[in-house]
């Protein structure tokens, strides 16, 4: 994890000390705009080259700079002055969040090595809500542009080195936001806090997510997961070990994790608000209930992936590492409902006692599965947490899975699949993703696809029919238990990991999903939009 400190300054004063200054830049005809303010701001007086109210058209066009999002252009800078860094965001029209994530995330990653980098946001660029979503939560447009700004900074500047013997070259390790004017710096300041924050649980997602798998089997993930999670307000954790699996008839873990010599675990996490409870029992805070797939290493069990198959598969407890790193931050970010987080952590390993294609489980809930593929693990440990989760009988449940290679082909590497039995619900995960600028998409649940499922000796079969439907079929088999719980289920397997660093996204696994969920359980603290 790399610490990127994010620090606002009064506005005038402060950014000496930068290798660059970041003005935002809108794209227009003929020529980019600075943004209104940016021009004869104080903080840029003395030591920054000099900027006039305009840009020269020619003078872009030479130099390819159009203020596309997240396009830097540096001008000047010297010994002991800082660089001017021309900031793209894109047209001022439909200004997002998302837009100053990725202008954040440009100059961070444009600005060296280490040091402190300045980014000046004046009070005419403020972003609006993203279109389609309830007014970003009541936020004003100064707290919003301050957390996305935080969020695309911080997340750029991650790097995941433990395991270099020299560290590789860094991101600076600092941002100092510039405000316009006084009027909007407490805004800021709160916006930017909140971003931090949120950025900081994604960070531990990745780090935990990029881990190699020898390191992290499902007892030392949850250790890991208990020291950090120990200690914080309001948070209580629990570790089920193979036996407390056993008593509680966790068949799908305990099945999974058959064919490895790592036990498997289950990691339970509560979140209770500070505050008043209410006052009756009705009138306690919601209560969510986040389950996420944890196999700490998925080599397909005997019905072995190929080499080449197999080379990501250590990120396959991303959706664990999501749910518990969302729970972490529920402190420090405020939310007001209850929270529980369940992991089921196990791996998947063609080992002498491994599952056997044919073999049929029996899930905590008394259901039956037959395993016609082993490789289809995630939905049998899924199945167990989600009947856990099922009989708390909270307000509602979402998880988060790296679960099918289906997904990806549906919808690429981009766009997360989103499935549920509640079309409230639904509809408010896809609105938190749209805040968080993670992309969602529904797809069905069709009552005539249950037949894919059907089994000639069990309740049910783990795969659907060759080639057709894979998400769908496994969404709908994970439907099944959580009874009538309004319930939605994020299958990440195309964006839980990325092949590439670009704007605030890094190689390797992504955390997406932490931010999503940490919207969705602010979004308890007003009224369903
Ligand atoms: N963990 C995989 C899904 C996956 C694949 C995630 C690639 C990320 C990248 C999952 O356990 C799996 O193997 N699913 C199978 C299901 C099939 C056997 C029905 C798949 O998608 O091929
Ligand atoms: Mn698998
Ligand atoms: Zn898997």
């Amino acid at each position: 994890m790399t610490r990127l400190e994010v620090e606002v300054t009064a506005a005038g004063t402060g950014v000496e000390a930068a290798v660059a200054v970041g003005v935002p830049v809108f794209a227009a005809e003929p020529a980019p705009e600075l943004a209104a303010g940016v021009a004869g701001h104080p903080a840029l007086a003395g030591g920054v080259a000099e900027l006039a109210g305009t840009l020269d058209p020619t003078w872009c066009a030479q130099r390819g700079f159009a203020a596309r999002p997240g396009q830097v252009l540096h001008v000047g800078g010297g010994p002991g002055r800082p660089a001017l860094a021309l900031v793209g965001l894109g047209s001022r029209a439909g200004l997002d969040p998302e837009r100053w994530r990725r202008a954040a995330a440009a100059l961070v990653r444009s600005a060296g090595e280490r040091g402190a980098v300045a980014f000046l946001v004046p009070d005419s660029a403020l972003a609006g809500p993203p279109p389609g979503t309830d007014g970003a939560a009541g936020r004003p447009p100064a707290a919003v542009t301050g957390a996305a700004l935080a969020e695309g900074a911080v997340l750029a500047a991650y790097r995941f080195d433990p395991f270099r013997s020299a560290p590789r070259p860094g991101a600076p390790e600092r941002l100092l936001v510039v405000p316009g004017t006084e009027a909007i710096r407490a805004d800021l300041a709160r916006g930017t806090g909140r971003g931090a924050r949120a950025a900081r649980a994604v960070s531990f997602a990745r780090d935990l997510i990029n881990t190699p798998p020898s390191h992290l089997p499902p007892a030392r993930m949850a250790e890991r997961v208990a020291d950090e999670l120990g200690g914080i307000e309001g948070v209580r954790v629990e570790v089920w070990d193979e036996a407390r699996a056993e008593a509680e008839r966790l068949g799908g873990l305990l099945g999974v994790s058959r064919g490895s010599v790592q036990p498997p675990r289950l990691v339970w996490a509560t979140f209770e608000p500070a505050g008043p409870a209410g006052p009756d029992e009705s009138g306690r805070p919601p209560h969510i209930v986040l389950v996420g797939k944890g196999i700490t290493f998925d080599s397909g069990g005997l019905s072995l992936k190929t080499a080449e198959g197999m080379t990501t598969m250590k990120t396959d407890m991303s959706g664990a590492a999501i749910v518990l790193s969302t729970l972490a931050a529920c402190r420090d970010l405020g939310v007001g409902c209850r929270v529980t987080a369940l992991a089921p952590l196990a791996e998947n390993m063609p080992g002498g006692r491994a599952l056997k294609p044919g073999d049929v489980l029996t899930i905590r809930n008394g259901a039956t599965v037959e395993v016609l593929n082993t490789d289809a693990e995630g939905r049998l440990v899924l199945a167990d947490a989600l009947s856990l989760a099922a009989e708390l009988e909270p307000d509602a449940i979402v998880d988060v899975a790296t679960l099918t290679g289906a997904a990806t082909v549906a919808l690429g590497r981009g766009i997360a699949a989103l499935f549920g039995n509640d079309e409230r619900l639904v509809e408010r995960v896809r609105r938190s993703g749209e805040l968080a600028g993670e992309r969602l998409w529904p797809l069905p649940l069709p009552e005539d696809y249950q037949e894919h499922i059907d089994s000639d000796v069990a309740d049910m079969k783990n795969v659907g029919r060759a080639g057709e439907a894979g998400a769908i079929a496994a969404a709908l088999l994970l439907a099944r238990f959580v009874k009538a719980v309004p319930w939605a289920h994020l299958d990440i397997a195309g964006t839980g990991r990325s092949a590439e660093s670009s704007g605030y996204v890094s190689k390797g696994g992504t955390g997406f999903g932490v931010r999503t969920l940490l919207e969705l359980l602010a979004s308890y603290d007003r009224p369903p939009g």
